[in-house]
């Protein structure tokens, strides 16, 4: 192909994909001093005006001259926000790429020009499926794939290298007859308040709460699925996997907090929101800080996430039609919170549930119907 002449535009009513133009090269520049574009991509750092020069001036020609790459300008609002990139593309299998400056962020800019350049990879280069691959962590670009009809998202370890360091890399696909829409939910997690508590998304900083919560010693004995002993790195992580959880449609956690201070007094999750037979059901899970226990903290908490559970999804909840709920025989303060929110004692589990000493408790089975309340 020519390049610029050959270059075909894609449009739709808020965004231009078009051919790179010499007075793109400042603002191009310009956006890649952004601190994300340097955490979440592969450019060169420091980034000089003379490789944004190099970049639309050799390589994106190039690109298009050997059909190796397909990168167009996105154009907003007139003015140059960003670039978007078809490559690799052998065997009707190619990756898409992109970045848009900060000031368009946030506006659904880089969701329609994906849309437009996966379409222009299916019918008019004819490829099958295309691939986005993101660094872990990248949520905005995790969302704007998923947006788009990215599916199938899979974390390969050290799958990704950014300037001679191997990072955890998401790798998801999107195939020439999917819908172009998103696929499951990507769950969000409501204030929720009452009785004196606040439920929160929870937050980085609540890592040393969590780990004070999750070592104690009776959290230790009826969670026995708790790394022993429970560390810090344990606690980021744990906090880090709720928000894959929520943004794979797993599950819902929240931080009870204190209204007025903020710190965190529990955990409260719903889980297995995706159950293989039925996704109508979800189970309830927690555990409480020992500072905060025997305040009913957690009864209440149970009960806010009860309410957001059974509203139907349209209105923001969770679209839950049967909660369920566990406890170990023998854990009746856990048992307590069940019976406290009108959970039914459905039936008992004989040997269910793995001690740390290599013994089984019993499980007791609770459940809570939309229809009971
Ligand atoms: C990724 C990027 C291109 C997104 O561009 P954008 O124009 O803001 O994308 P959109 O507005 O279409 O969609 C962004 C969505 O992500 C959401 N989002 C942004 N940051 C988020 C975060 N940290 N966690 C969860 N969602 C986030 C936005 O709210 C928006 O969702 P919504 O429309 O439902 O509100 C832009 O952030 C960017 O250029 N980042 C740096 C480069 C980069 O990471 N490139 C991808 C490498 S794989």
């Amino acid at each position: 192909m020519r390049f610029p002449e050959d270059v075909p535009v894609l449009t739709d009513a808020d965004v231009t994909l078009r051919a790179h133009r010499p007075a793109d090269i400042d603002l191009a520049y310009a956006g890649c001093q952004d601190p994300a574009m340097a955490e979440w991509t592969t450019i060169p750092l420091p980034y000089l005006r003379e490789h944004a020069v190099d970049y639309l001036t050799v390589q994106i020609p190039d690109g298009w001259r050997n059909d190796t790459q397909y990168a167009w300008a996105i154009e907003v609002d007139g003015k140059y926000a960003g670039t978007v990139d078809l490559r690799d593309g052998q065997g009707g299998v190619g990756e898409v790429g992109f970045s848009v400056s900060p000031e368009v962020r946030g506006r659904g800019v880089m969701t329609r020009a994906l849309r437009l350049v996966l379409r222009y990879a299916f019918d008019r280069l004819g490829w099958d499926r295309v691939i986005w691959r993101a660094f872990v962590g990248n949520y905005a670009s995790r969302r704007v794939a998923w947006k788009a009809g990215f599916r199938g998202l899979v974390t390969v370890p050290g799958g990704g290298l950014a300037r001679g360091v191997r990072k955890d890399e998401w790798v998801a696909t999107v195939g020439r007859d999917d819908e172009l829409e998103p696929q499951g939910h990507w769950w969000t997690v409501p204030e929720l308040e009452g009785g004196g508590i606040r439920l929160r998304e929870l937050r980085d900083s609540d890592a040393q709460r969590v780990q004070e919560a999750c070592s104690d010693e009776r959290t230790q004995y009826w969670l026995s699925g708790m790394p022993a002993p429970y560390q810090l790195t344990d606690a980021e992580g744990f906090i880090r996997s709720r928000k894959h959880a929520q943004a794979s449609g797993d599950a819902v956690a929240w931080a009870a907090v204190d209204p007025v201070t903020d710190e965190l007094l529990g955990n409260v999750s719903i889980f297995d929101l995706q159950h293989r037979i039925d996704r109508t059901v979800g189970e309830i899970g927690y555990w409480m800080h020992p500072a905060a226990r025997g305040r009913k903290v957690m009864t209440t908490a149970v009960g806010l996430v009860i309410a957001h559970a059974f509203k139907p999804i349209d209105e923001g909840g969770l679209g839950r039609r049967r909660l369920v709920l566990m406890a170990a025989e023998g854990n009746t303060a856990s048992a307590h919170v069940a019976e406290a929110n009108g959970f039914t004692l459905v039936g008992t589990e004989r040997a269910a549930s793995p001690r740390r000493d290599g013994n089984y408790d019993n499980l007791r089975i609770y459940d809570l119907l939309a229809t009971d309340i």
